[in-house]
């Protein structure tokens, strides 16, 4: 009885239409997850693969923002269908709340906007959905690990002491749920100067390190660069208008990857 019990507890729903489903997590805010998140879906759809973004900050969607959507998803009162934006199905909280609302809701509010976003949504013959995490070890992060079943997590973080702690925490967190930690992305690691000199502006190799220290892979680092920003308020991704762009060159060699571990 315990067992089944149990059983039943951990049994997980794949989100229907995907092939596989990737995390973008980091336990701390403001590091680069929405912009990881929304140019890793450009770069894997730029080298043919089929993708879908689930903004699952439902405190805080930035998917609306990143990818200047402003339409609301058409429902057929039992599903909602993705919005497609640059040849990605998109779905956020953002495209059913006004910019500006604060999203006021408890613990299980949360966890069945999550079961809906994975289990109502229309995805249709994608190889990936990707999962724009909120900050934070919580509900959302629990309500993925133990009740849909995620194929992969990958961790970005600036090399800031502060930064790496958290991230430190969330790593322990996917073990103990044990979500496979695909590896761990240094965002923001330096900044390259008109001068042409190297900027540690957050501190340096801290993030490596702390691969090493959980012995997880170490995926490489992303530079500072202020079209990464500009691009993402625009609303048109660096990845989506400059793909030849040595940061897209960057997403793309993580694309290539991802890929070649899954398909
Ligand atoms: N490599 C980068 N170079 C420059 N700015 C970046 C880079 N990565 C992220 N940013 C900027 O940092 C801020 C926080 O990024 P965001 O993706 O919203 O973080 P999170 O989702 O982790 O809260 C944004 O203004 C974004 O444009
Ligand atoms: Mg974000």
């Amino acid at each position: 009885m315990k067992e089944n019990l149990e059983q039943k507890r951990f049994q997980k729903n794949p989100i229907k239409g995907t092939k596989f489903t990737i995390a973008i997590s980091s336990a701390k805010g403001g590091v680069g997850k929405s912009t990881f998140a929304t140019n890793l879906a450009l770069a894997l759809k730029n080298i043919g693969c089929k993708v879908g973004l689930l903004d699952a900050d439902i405190y805080g969607p930035s998917l609306p923002k990143l990818f200047s959507i402003n339409q609301k998803p058409e429902s057929d009162g039992k599903t909602l269908k993705p919005i497609l934006k640059y040849d990605i199905q998109c779905m956020s909280i953002g495209f059913l709340t006004d910019e500006q609302t604060p999203m006021i809701w408890r613990g299980p509010m949360v966890t069945s906007a999550i079961k809906t976003f994975t289990q109502k949504v229309s995805w249709k013959d994608l190889d990936f959905i990707i999962v724009d995490m909120p900050p934070g070890t919580g509900d959302t992060q629990l309500t993925f690990a133990q009740e849909i079943s995620m194929d992969g997590v990958i961790i970005i973080s600036t090399p800031q002491e502060i930064a790496l702690q958290d991230v430190k925490r969330g790593i322990k967190m996917f073990d103990k749920l044990k979500v496979k930690i695909i590896g761990l992305i240094d965002n923001m690691s330096h900044f390259i100067g008109d001068d042409g000199k190297k900027y540690a502006i957050f501190g340096e190799g801290g993030v490596k390190k702390t691969a090493e220290e959980f012995e997880k892979e170490f995926l490489g680092e992303i530079p500072i660069n202020p079209e990464v920003g500009k691009q993402g308020d625009l609303g048109l991704p660096i990845v989506e208008c400059k793909p030849d762009h040595e940061i897209s060159k960057i997403y793309k060699s993580f694309a290539e990857k991802i890929k070649s571990t899954y398909l």
